[in-house]
C-alpha cells in the first residue's frame, strides 16, 4: 500500500515538474492513461491516482472524453483585482435599482444574445435527459402524487433525508426538523426577510451584492448597509463589527461561499467569528449557499451555518445552480426561525410540488449526483479561466479581475472612466448580454465594472463575443467621459 502511494506521488511530482519547467504547456494534452502505465510500468489504478493528485494541485483538468491537460495559470499578480477601499463607514440607503434591472434583464433575455449576463449553466452541463426521465417514472408510478392535499404538507420526507445526507460533510448537518423546501433560492431569500424585518428596516450586505438581494430590500422598503467586501476573502468582518456597533442592523445578507459576483471566499476562522460576532448581538443572519457545491479547490467548503450554535444562521439554497434552474426547488434550513418561516412559506405559496421534490429526491440518492457535481465543477472552472483569459487579451490595459474561488461569474473591473452602462448599451447593439457593475451596489458604486456569466462551455462564439466587448470597451475608453452620453 505504502509502495503503491510512493509510486503516483512519484509520477504526480514528475508530471508536476515537467509543467512547473514549461516541458507541458497550458493547453497540452497529457499522454493517455494507458500509454503512461505502458510507458511507466505502472497499474492503471496508479497512474489515475497520479493525475487526480495533479488535478487537486490545480495543474491539470480532466475534460470528458479527452483526457487530461494542462491548465492555464491564474492572471499574474498584478492583474488581480485590488481590494475595494471604502474610507469610512457607509450609511444605510434605501435601494432604486428595481425598474432599472427588470428592464436589463428583460434585454439580455432575448434569445439571440450571446448569454453573458444571467448567471446560468448551459443545459448541457446539466442532468437534463436523466430528470426527465426520473420525472416520467414517478409520475407512472405514483399515483397518489397528484390527488394528495399539499398545501400544508411541505416537506417530503425523501427529499429532507438526502438533503441532511448532502450536508454531513460540513462539519455540522442540517437537522431535519429546521428545513423548509422552497420553490427556489429566491423564495427562500424572500421569505428570511419577510421573517425578520420590517420596512425601514437596515440590512447589511456585502459590497458589492447579487442584484436580486438588493432588488428584495427594496421590494420590502429596507435599507442596504454595505459592508467592504475583499475580492478573494469575502467581507470585512471588523468592519461589520463596526457596523454592529454604530448601527442598527436587522439582518446580515451574506453569500460566504462565492460571493456574487465575486466569488470570493470567507475563511473558516472569519466565518465562526462572524457567527459567533451576530450571535452576540442577536442579529439573524441570512445565508445564500446557492455555489457552495461549485468549488474550485479540493473539499466543499463549510457555510457560516456549520459555526453556528444558537439556530441565529437561515441557511438558503437551491438546486437552481447545480441541477436546473427550472426545477424551481431550494429549500431554508431556518434554525430558531423554522415556525415562522412555516407560517410565511404557507401563506406564500403553500407547499413545494411534491413530484419535483420526489424527482430531486431520487436523483440525490442515486450516485449521478456527485459525479455530476465533479464534472459540473470542473467545467465552471475551466470556463471561468477562458473567460478571464480572454477579457485579459481583448479588454483595455488596465483591466483587472477578480480571481473566483468557485461559482460560474466573472467580476470585471476597467480602467475608471469606462461605465459599464454605456458598454451595455453598446453590448446590445451587438447581440452580447452583460450585467452592469453598479447594480450590485445600493450606493451606485462599481460603474466601471461588470459581470460576465462563465456558464457556457468555450467555443468561438464566446471569444468573438469577449473579443468585440473589449473593442467596445476600449472604444469608449478614447471617447473620454462615456458616461455623458445621451440615452
Ligand atoms: C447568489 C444567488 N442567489 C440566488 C439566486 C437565485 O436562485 P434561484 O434560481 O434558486 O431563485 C442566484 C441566481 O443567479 C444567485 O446568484
Amino acid at each position: 500500500m505504502e509502495q503503491q502511494a510512493l509510486l503516483y506521488e512519484q509520477l504526480a511530482d514528475e508530471l508536476g515538474g515537467m509543467i512547473a519547467g514549461r516541458i507541458l504547456r497550458p493547453g497540452d494534452r497529457l499522454p493517455s492513461v494507458r500509454r503512461l502505465a505502458h510507458e511507466k510500468k505502472l497499474s492503471v489504478s496508479t497512474v489515475v491516482q497520479a493525475l487526480r493528485q495533479l488535478e487537486d494541485r490545480g495543474q491539470v483538468e480532466a475534460r470528458p472524453q479527452s483526457g487530461f491537460f494542462v491548465r492555464s495559470p491564474p492572471p499574474s499578480q498584478n492583474l488581480q483585482l485590488a481590494p475595494h477601499t471604502h474610507k469610512r463607514l457607509a450609511r444605510p440607503v434605501a435601494v432604486d435599482i428595481n425598474h432599472r434591472l427588470m428592464d436589463i434583464l428583460a434585454l439580455n433575455n432575448r434569445k439571440e444574445m450571446a448569454p453573458l449576463g444571467a448567471a446560468l449553466p448551459a443545459a448541457e452541463l446539466l442532468p437534463i435527459t436523466h430528470l426527465q426521465r426520473l420525472y416520467g417514472i414517478i409520475g407512472r408510478r405514483s399515483g397518489l402524487l397528484l390527488d394528495a392535499a399539499s398545501h400544508t404538507a411541505f416537506n417530503h420526507p425523501d427529499l429532507v433525508r438526502q438533503l441532511v445526507r448532502h450536508s454531513l460533510a460540513w462539519g455540522q448537518p442540517l437537522a431535519a426538523d429546521e428545513i423548509v423546501i422552497t420553490n427556489s433560492c429566491t423564495e427562500s431569500l424572500s421569505l428570511c426577510l419577510h421573517a425578520v424585518t420590517k420596512p425601514g428596516d437596515t440590512v447589511a450586505v456585502e459590497s458589492p451584492s447579487y442584484y436580486l438581494m438588493l432588488q428584495l430590500l427594496e421590494q420590502l422598503g429596507l435599507k442596504a448597509l454595505e459592508i467592504p467586501t475583499h475580492p478573494r476573502h469575502g467581507i470585512s468582518v471588523d468592519a461589520l463589527e463596526i457596523a454592529t456597533r454604530e448601527r442598527k442592523i436587522a439582518a446580515c445578507l451574506l453569500m460566504s461561499n462565492f460571493n456574487n459576483p465575486l466569488g470570493s471566499l470567507i475563511p473558516d476562522q472569519e466565518k465562526k467569528r462572524i457567527a459567533e460576532l451576530m450571535a452576540a448581538r442577536k442579529i439573524p443572519i441570512i445565508e445564500d449557499d446557492v455555489y457552495g457545491d461549485l468549488h474550485f479547490g479540493p473539499d466543499r467548503p463549510w457555510p457560516v451555518k456549520s459555526f453556528d450554535t444558537s439556530g441565529n444562521v437561515m441557511l438558503c439554497t437551491s438546486l437552481s445552480k447545480t441541477l436546473s434552474p427550472s426545477l424551481r426547488l431550494g429549500y431554508v434550513a431556518a434554525g430558531r426561525f423554522h415556525a415562522g418561516l412555516l407560517t410565511l412559506k404557507t401563506l406564500t405559496s403553500g407547499a413545494t410540488n411534491p413530484i419535483t421534490q420526489l424527482v430531486v429526491a431520487r436523483y440525490l440518492e442515486s450516485t449521478a449526483f456527485d459525479r455530476h457535481l465533479r464534472g459540473l465543477r470542473r467545467a465552471c472552472e475551466r470556463q471561468v479561466m477562458q473567460m478571464s483569459e480572454a477579457v485579459l487579451r481583448y479588454f483595455p490595459t488596465g483591466t483587472r479581475l477578480a480571481q473566483p474561488q468557485g461559482g460560474l461569474v466573472l467580476w470585471v473591473e476597467m480602467p475608471a472612466g469606462i461605465n459599464s452602462s454605456v458598454l451595455f448599451e453598446d453590448a446590445l447593439h451587438a447581440g452580447i448580454a452583460l450585467v452592469p457593475g453598479d447594480l450590485f451596489s445600493a450606493n451606485g458604486h462599481y460603474s466601471n465594472c461588470l459581470r460576465l456569466n462563465c456558464g457556457n462551455p468555450w467555443s468561438p462564439r464566446f471569444e468573438e463575443a469577449v473579443k468585440r466587448l473589449g473593442a467596445l470597451a476600449a472604444k469608449l475608453a478614447l471617447r473620454g467621459n462615456p458616461g455623458e452620453r445621451k440615452r
